[in-house]
């Protein structure tokens, strides 16, 4: 895989690549044009041909040539390699080529399997009663079609003998769950009795399926093909691929939890929609969907278990940047059933979620009323915790504002606790911090110009490792953390020379801190990282050291207790002087 990423970027000129995309106009050294991954008017995406990588000022998009094609083109990171190898007549791997052949092979049958259930549907003798849910459900057979849906008999072993007769890879439709050896080695169908709704990539593969019971007490009520090589349930969005073009033309997206919740919306005409299918939301999915567009707006069902789901997915929005809307339906209401009582009609419909829906602060702290008037120490830290994780300064800014006012605290208060880290979550890793009031943001700002000094000037590699660098990112996993230790594994490899690493990721960091004006004063910087360095690892040991007194403080072991009372003496004094030192240095 590494050894195809440098092909492909020496196959490539990356403002050829952009330009299929972008119309550019050269400016001094560099190409800029209108930024393909958001709306704006006034050009500030910029191509580098020296550097061979791009970045929009506007929306802080990054990265060299791979990364951009797959941005473009909605791919995964494999997928757009492959793709340009293709295009560049470079040779793949045999190994890599078969996998892709196989996951071929796997979207190929799975769709076969999506047109026979379909079409059991209309002409099975027992399909019946599964067009009457439907209609009764009120999907019309346009929405049936488009989404390929289908329908599962009772029998059990309706797929296996269609595979059977068609010659088809028995292998292939076990490894997608969809049928599965029984005691006598024979084969038998997963789905029974159950209508059945094919899911697509977003390029309109097919690469799973679910089933909803027919039966009203059957369990469970939806059965989904598991996880496989083609289908990850985490990246997947039901209904994206038919959606995505509303979604870009309206600029919102409504996310709903159902398959029905998906379908009756779509049937409404409401076509800017997607569902999760049968997974919590992810990080992943926030992040397709934060392509398509920042305005969502969170429709989930109108119970307890929803609230939580939306406060849960309120939360994952905003780490990547995006403050989605709500809409709390009535208790006992779905977005299907919600949908369906104003008769399918679409201006009605949104008119009366214009009334429900409010932005994703105002719904979080309401959703927290009740435990603030029992408990409001425990709701505050809650609803912090929701909001925390913000990196986008303005839009941090913003929340706290809005807080401040639902809460009635001051601004500056809720900036600190939106950016200081949860000292009740005991999983969080400690990392220590430049100074005493730390915070995040600091933290995350020192390790960026530590990322940043490094990429400019790679050859001081050895002087930053003198000074602690490894040793300090040991206990590090923040994103710069993480860029800095590929970095400087890179370059230990091939001292000087910033590294190829094949890692998405990775390049958009080193192509937005490329693009970053470089220090007017190195000396002056260098000596503040050094700096920097040592005064974490000296409060990162003073902290080791008094963690350790408290735990034998606990258990009651005095003698050791003392021992370790006076190494922390003689510590504090031999670091207390290693800081005037280093502040001398520094003056
Ligand atoms: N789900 C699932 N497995 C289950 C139950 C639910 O995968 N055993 C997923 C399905 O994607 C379902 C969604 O969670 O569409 C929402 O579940 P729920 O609210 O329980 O069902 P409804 O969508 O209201 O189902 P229906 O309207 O068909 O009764
Ligand atoms: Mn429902």
């Amino acid at each position: 895989m590494e050894e195809l990423f440098e092909k492909i970027k020496e196959a490539y000129d990356i403002v050829e690549v952009v330009s299929n995309y972008v119309r550019l106009k050269k400016v001094g050294r560099n190409f800029v044009g209108i930024c393909p991954f958001h709306s704006e008017k006034t050009p500030s995406f910029v191509v580098s041909p020296e550097k061979q990588i791009f970045k929009c000022f506007g929306c802080g998009e990054a990265g060299d040539v791979v990364n951009f094609y797959m941005k473009v083109n909605g791919l995964t990171f494999k997928e757009a390699l492959l793709e340009l190898a293709e295009k560049a007549g470079i040779y793949i791997e045999e190994k890599v080529f078969s996998e892709k052949k196989r996951e071929n092979e796997l979207v190929g049958l799975a769709y076969k399997v999506a047109k026979f259930y379909n079409h059991l549907l209309f002409f099975h003798p027992g399909a019946e009663e599964a067009r009457e849910y439907f209609k009764e459900r009120g999907l019309s057979e346009d929405t049936i079609k488009q989404f390929l849906l289908g329908f599962a008999p009772q029998e059990g072993r309706v797929l296996t003998s269609y595979l059977r007769t068609s010659k088809e890879d028995f292998k292939a439709a076990e490894e997608l769950g969809l049928i599965r050896q029984v005691q006598d080695g024979s084969f038998v169908d997963l789905f029974r009795f159950r209508v059945i709704f094919p899911v697509f990539n977003l390029k309109g593969e097919c690469v799973g399926f679910a089933g909803r019971t027919l039966l009203k007490e059957d369990e469970p009520k939806y059965l989904n093909t598991p996880e496989s090589k083609i289908y990850k349930k985490s990246e997947i969005l039901y209904g994206l691929y038919q959606a995505k073009e509303y979604i870009k033309k309206e600029k919102t997206c409504f996310l709903v939890e159902g398959y029905f919740d998906f379908l009756s919306l779509w049937e409404a005409g409401i076509r800017n929609v997607v569902a999760t299918c049968g997974t919590a939301l992810t990080t992943s999915h926030v992040k397709i969907l934060k392509g398509l567009t920042e305005e969502i707006i969170l429709l989930y069902d109108g119970d307890e278990a929803g609230k939580k789901a939306m406060v849960r997915a309120v939360s994952l929005f905003i780490k990547e940047g995006i403050l989605p809307k709500c809409v709390s339906l009535p208790e006992g209401e779905d977005p299907d059933s919600f949908v369906r009582k104003g008769s399918l009609d679409r201006a009605y419909f949104m008119e009366k979620i214009k009334e429900l829906t409010q932005d994703g602060v105002s719904f979080v702290v309401a959703c927290y009323q009740e435990m603030f008037r029992q408990n409001s120490s425990k709701a505050y830290r809650e609803i912090i915790e929701v909001f925390q994780g913000i990196e986008d300064p303005i839009l941090r800014k913003k929340i706290a504002k809005e807080l401040s006012f639902r809460l009635d605290l001051p601004e500056t208060e809720i900036l600190r606790s939106l950016t200081t880290r949860g000292r009740s979550d005991k999983t969080r890793v400690f990392i220590p911090s430049c100074d005493n009031n730390s915070t995040e943001t600091k933290e995350d700002s020192c390790l960026k110009m530590i990322a940043q000094y490094l990429v400019s000037y790679p050859e001081d590699l050895g002087i930053l490792e003198e000074a602690g660098l490894l040793k300090y990112l040991e206990g590090c996993f923040s994103k710069y953390a993480l860029f800095l230790k590929k970095l400087t594994e890179g370059l230990k490899k091939e001292p000087g020379k910033l590294p190829d690493i094949s890692d998405p990721e990775f390049q958009t960091i080193l192509s937005d801190l490329l693009f970053s004006p470089s220090f007017e004063n190195r000396e002056e910087v260098l000596n503040d990282i050094k700096t920097f360095i040592h005064k974490s690892l000296i409060k990162l040991e003073l902290k080791k050291l008094a963690e350790n007194i408290k735990n034998l403080e606990t258990i009651g072991a005095k003698e050791e207790k003392d021992q370790c009372l006076c190494l922390l003496k003689t510590t504090l004094i031999s670091k207390i002087d290693g800081l005037n030192r280093i502040d001398k240095l520094t003056k």
